[in-house]
């Protein structure tokens, strides 16, 4: 058992979180935002009574799991870490200024991984005194669900914090890949241009939104269509993603498609506000 602190309660930090406490670690759930902090321990707590539901798990063993998360609204009152995962929103700055504080926190052996989707390793890794350290874990939505973790070593990253970040993410019964800090990593540079691509389509009239995510879903078998799952990541995060890949790259078939600015422009963010590509109140 090792202490893990996730900080942010949002959609991906709760679901780390859970994944941890169900391997019986502790964790310690930083977030600020004390709505945020209920609803993320609301949601571990529904998906859990879930797998009671299914005879997946007993009552007891959803209590262990649930006992094993410690909620905090300040990283300063977490008492020792193992290992920290950053899972804050995409916001460079806002970064930046974490793990600054986390390494002035915590002592040098402990490692330090952000969830990021796409802000570079290197350049997070660079505000620590641990480069070595430092690594970037990506889960997958919803993280309980999705097998996949995206490794990604940053210039510094030593081999024996990738070995453990892949050991880490195995002991969760998840599957490693390991990544280069490029832009958008793999996932990204793969996933965004399909979405930016189905946006142009739907803006250039070439099919209905329901036949553009049909063709996706029908004929290449996706579980979501593109369209459906750029509503399910959040516009705002979709564009961010491909704005760092545009920059980063300096490279026109990267640009974001303009319907999808003019979304995100309009609060028109995807699941998360209730209106996207589809409407989901
Ligand atoms: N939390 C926990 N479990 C969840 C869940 C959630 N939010 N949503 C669904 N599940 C579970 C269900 O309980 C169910 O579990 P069992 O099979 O054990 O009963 C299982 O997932 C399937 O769910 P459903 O039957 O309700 O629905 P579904 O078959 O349509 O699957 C889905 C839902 C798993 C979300 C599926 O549609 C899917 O895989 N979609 C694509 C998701 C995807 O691509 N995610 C990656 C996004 S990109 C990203 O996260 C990173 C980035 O950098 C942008």
């Amino acid at each position: 058992m090792a202490d893990i602190v996730v900080v942010g309660a949002g959609t991906m930090g709760r679901g780390i979180a859970q994944v941890f406490a169900q391997a019986g670690d502790k964790v310690y759930l930083v977030e600020v935002d004390p709505r945020q902090l209920s609803l993320g321990l609301e949601t571990i707590s529904e998906n859990l009574e879930k797998s009671v539901q299914k005879g997946r798990i007993t009552p007891e063993q959803k209590q262990s799991v649930l006992s094993n998360i410690v909620a905090l609204p300040d990283i300063r009152q977490v008492p020792s870490a193992d290992l920290l995962i950053e899972a804050i929103y995409e916001n460079v700055e806002a970064k930046l200024e974490l793990f600054s504080l986390a390494d002035e926190l915590f002592p040098s052996d402990t490692i330090f991984a952000s969830n990021t989707s796409s802000i570079s390793i290197t350049r997070l890794a660079a505000s620590t005194s641990r480069e070595d350290r430092f690594i970037g874990m990506h889960f997958f939505n919803p993280v309980p669900v999705m097998k996949l973790v995206e490794v990604v070593r940053g210039l510094k990253t030593s081999d024996e914090t990738c070995q453990k970040i892949i050991d880490e993410a195995r002991r969760l019964g998840k599957e490693p890949v390991v990544v280069r800090d490029f832009p958008g990593f793999v996932s990204n540079r793969v996933l965004m241009p399909m979405i930016n691509e189905a946006i142009f389509a739907l803006y250039e009239g070439v099919a209905s939104r329901d036949d553009i995510d049909k063709v996706m879903k029908l004929g290449m078998n996706h579980p979501m269509g593109p369209l459906e799952l750029a509503d399910f990541i959040g516009l705002d995060v979709c564009l961010y993603i491909l704005d760092v890949l545009y920059e980063g790259f300096r490279d026109p078939k990267y640009r974001p498609c303009p319907l999808l600015r003019q979304m995100v422009a309009a609060g028109k963010l995807g699941r998360k506000t209730g209106s996207g590509f589809y409407d989901y109140l």
